[in-house]
């Protein structure tokens, strides 16, 4: 079978994977409510498309904080890549940049960031996560500036990490040890993986740490959004960990209009979580999103054909958003119409 969307990848996937990897990477936590959410909030919202606009080509470029990239589906971070192949962040990395994408490497990665920055073709940022260290965390940001990331993403919504039930019963059966190399190198054992407690003041912290732009990853509340632009953030991606961290948070799309009232324009605003087709990357950007990062569906396409199909996911997100644009009568991403969405009540 030929796949010729996200959701035939994700079956190829899991035949592909062994069971607990897969456990792994599909997990919510808790009841996963908010990972059904994050998808029916989408079913829930619909198109109002614009007419007889002569849209006979759309353009899909645009630029992320300065940063020009030829597609707004962007690569979210994700830890250990190498569960789903064994070329891991390196074969992502390569399929992002070939796709005209950027790519948000995880502290958690299975190769290290300095390999994964060699592979790499296109712009990459660094995604933290600032375990009890804090010299730690310096030395990993120096590290990210040295080998080209071009800015630092702090995880704000782990204060510790949420339970995934559906891991936990198989966890056991996984093969090998969880490898990440990033971590590894700097001598921290599994066990110290403890995520410290963060305050606005570590954002303040990192900020005078780094010359690279800050982005925070994981505001949902308006207020957040507020607090983020005032403590310096260039951007604020909106998202509940792909319903992996707190369960019973609302989808991110239902939270992504607060954030942009909030940000009022003083940050680049970003959106996680279900997306899963073009149309609903188009959601995400008429209420307001300058990109959107996709998770799984990468992983999907990473475990059934490897970097090709890491590509072929992104261009097929990325063609769908195209065809979805003319079809609404949008030309091009930097200015979608905001009226462009209706809420079914
Ligand atoms: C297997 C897996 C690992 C993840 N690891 C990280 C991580 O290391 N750091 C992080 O900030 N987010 C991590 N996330 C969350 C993603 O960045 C993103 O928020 C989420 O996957 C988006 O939802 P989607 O999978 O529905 O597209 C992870 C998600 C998955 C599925």
């Amino acid at each position: 079978m030929e796949p010729v969307n996200v959701h035939d990848y994700e079956a190829l996937a899991r035949e592909a994977m062994h069971p607990a990897a897969w456990a792994y990477i599909s997990a919510g936590s808790g009841e996963e409510t908010t990972l059904e959410e994050n998808r029916a909030a989408f079913e829930r919202m619909k198109l109002l498309p614009r007419v007889l606009r002569g849209v006979g080509s759309v353009d899909l470029r645009t630029t992320i904080l300065g940063t020009e990239v030829g597609t707004p589906i962007l690569v979210a971070p994700m830890g250990v890549h190498g569960l789903a192949h064994s070329e891991g962040e390196c074969a992502t990395a390569r399929a992002a940049g070939s796709a005209g994408s950027l790519m948000a490497v995880s502290t958690a990665s299975s190769r290290s960031l300095e390999e994964i920055s060699v592979s790499a073709t296109g712009p990459l940022w660094f995604q933290l996560y600032v375990y009890r260290s804090r010299p730690f965390a310096e030395r990993l940001v120096r590290r990210a500036e040295r080998a080209g990331y071009r800015a630092i993403v702090l995880t704000v919504d782990s204060p510790r990490w949420g339970r995934k039930e559906r891991f936990l019963r198989v966890e056991q059966t996984l093969p090998s040890e969880l490898d990440y190399s990033s971590l590894d190198e700097e001598g921290l054992s599994e066990e110290e993986f403890v995520p410290a407690t963060l305050t606005w003041e570590d954002v303040t912290w990192l900020r005078s740490l780094t010359d690279l732009p800050v982005v925070l990853k994981g505001i949902l509340h308006p207020e957040d959004a507020a607090l983020a632009v005032e403590h310096g953030a260039a951007g604020i991606v909106v998202s509940n960990h792909g319903g992996r961290q707190l369960d019973g948070v609302p989808a991110s799309i239902e939270a992504l209009s607060g954030v942009v009232e909030a940000a009022g324009g003083r940050a680049e605003i970003y959106l996680d979580g279900g997306i899963r087709r073009g149309t609903d990357a188009l959601k995400a950007l008429a209420l307001g999103a300058r990109a959107v990062f996709v998770g799984r569906p990468v992983l999907w396409g990473l475990a059934s054909g490897g970097e090709a199909g890491a590509r072929h996911i992104l261009k097929l997100l990325s063609d769908e958003l195209e065809s979805a644009m003319a079809l609404a009568g949008q030309p091009g991403v930097t200015e979608i119409d905001p009226d462009l969405v209706v809420w079914e009540r």
